[in-house]
């Protein structure tokens, strides 16, 4: 029998996949394990080369597996990124009561008609697989909103909710692959709404915020409010090409290049100091020694993180014009910023400039800034590059309701979500 409240999440990146197994009591996170290798035969949530991408998986667990040897009796949540994952707002109505009268409103009748959108939505006759789905606000009768309608009496009552999902055949193919190799089904989630829900604390997605999630292959920005996310957009930049343009302009590898912006890169234009004036880096031959000045260096990392905040801040002003709450009080929250490129030296001061808001650096244990609710490494808990692996867990917990009491009736509760899953895909 699985031990529901101990997690093994794993986000599948361009670039890195990163995993955690971490424990939730009902209150505190605990960092059991963690790990983090090279993705290997996956390219935008499309596995290309399935030997070398289970290879990779196999040393990933058997990382994980070395610091907690009971990984099989976990619970596993997988994330991945793609730019295929699109976010879109739906209504759904339902009749009540074919005359006049009125009929009362329950949970559970938000329930069926939120299992019955989603069952709409997804499989191969729609084309798509829906991974999260938000409730966003309710109409009664079709005139009065309302954000919570259970005890209210309705003839009509329609949903409007926020799906996020990605292609069918994509989908299947991912989970089917996962499924196989983790022996049963597993949840999916998308990477880029799970870095939000890892780095966001409760008030700022109630108050409205945007993350920029700065990826490898590209950068997402996902605006919050009202507690859920009302829009993802991508920036088809990230982080790849800051690493490229290095290695372009410093005649040397993208493995090399990489090295230097983590080492000594940073995102606004350095000046020289006395001991760093220059530094030494090989060449594409692997052996000739060249030299670069941190300002040099900067200049390259920060034209390109510019040109990747530049079109990010269209998208936060033109989420400012579009969404009436903006558009009256602003974006509260401001901007965060996650995924590895966050770790990038100075970002947070080049975001300032750049969307003149308030800009913070998310991760994992920032989400919660007044209790001390993660234990574990610094080195993953306070790592952005992490934040979607935590993400998973928050994202799954959610789902159990306050109803559910003790970590004990959650297990219980977790058994019968993972069937509803199940049943779902
Ligand atoms: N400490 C650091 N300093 C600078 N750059 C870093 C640092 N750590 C990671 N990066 C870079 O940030 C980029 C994004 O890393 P991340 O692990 O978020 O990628 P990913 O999840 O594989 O990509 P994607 O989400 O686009 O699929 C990578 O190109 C990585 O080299
Ligand atoms: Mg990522």
């Amino acid at each position: 029998m699985a031990e529901y409240d101990i997690f093994t999440t794993v986000d599948i990146g361009s670039r890195y996949t990163k995993a955690a197994v971490v424990s939730y009591d009902g209150e505190i996170y605990r960092v059991l394990a963690f790990a983090e290798v090279e993705s290997r035969g996956i390219e935008n949530g499309d596995v290309k080369d399935i030997a070398s991408f289970k290879d990779n998986m196999n040393r990933l667990f058997d990382e994980l597996e070395e610091q907690y040897p009971k990984l099989g009796k976990t619970e596993f949540i997988f994330s991945y990124s793609s730019n295929r994952f699109s976010l879109e707002s739906h209504l759904e109505r339902v009749v009540l009561a074919e005359d006049e009268s009125e009929v009362l409103i329950t949970e559970e009748m938000l329930e069926k008609i939120k299992d019955d959108s989603i069952k709409k939505m997804s499989g191969e006759g729609t084309g798509y697989a829906v991974y999260h789905f938000y409730p966003k606000r309710y109409i009664i009768n079709d005139l009065r909103n309302v954000f919570n309608p259970v005890g209210m009496k309705a003839r009509s009552l329609t949903m409007e909710f926020i799906a996020v999902k990605i292609d069918y055949p994509l989908s299947e193919m991912i989970k089917s692959i996962l499924g196989d190799f983790i022996g049963e089904e597993v949840t999916v989630y998308s990477s880029h709404i799970s870095s939000a829900e890892g780095v966001l604390t409760l008030t700022e997605k109630d108050s409205g915020v945007v993350v920029l999630e700065l990826g490898h292959d590209f950068t997402t920005v996902i605006a919050y409010l009202n507690g859920i996310p009302v829009s993802m957009k991508v920036v088809p930049v990230g982080i790849k090409h800051v690493i490229k343009d290095i290695a372009y302009v410093l005649g040397t590898s993208y493995k090399e290049a990489e090295i230097l912006l983590r080492n000594h890169g940073s995102a606004t234009i350095s000046t020289q100091n006395e001991e760093e004036l220059e530094i030494e880096y090989r060449a594409l031959d692997g052996r000739t020694i060249k030299r670069v000045s941190v300002e040099k260096l900067s200049l390259v990392i920060n034209a390109r993180l510019g040109e990747i905040m530049n079109k990010s801040r269209r998208i936060f002003k033109d989420l400012e014009r579009d969404i009436l709450e903006y558009r009256e009080n602003g974006i509260p929250g401001g901007v965060i910023l996650t995924g590895g490129g966050a770790k990038i030296k100075n970002i947070a001061e080049l975001a300032t400039q750049v969307f003149r808001t308030n800009v913070r650096i998310g991760t994992f244990c920032r989400s919660f800034p007044d209790e001390e609710r993660v234990e574990g490494a610094e080195d993953v808990v306070d790592n952005a590059a992490f934040s979607s692996v935590f993400g998973n867990v928050v994202e799954f917990i959610k789902l159990i309701p306050e109803e559910a009491g003790g970590i004990k009736e959650k297990s219980r509760f977790l058994k019968a979500l993972k069937d509803f899953f199940k049943n779902l895909f």
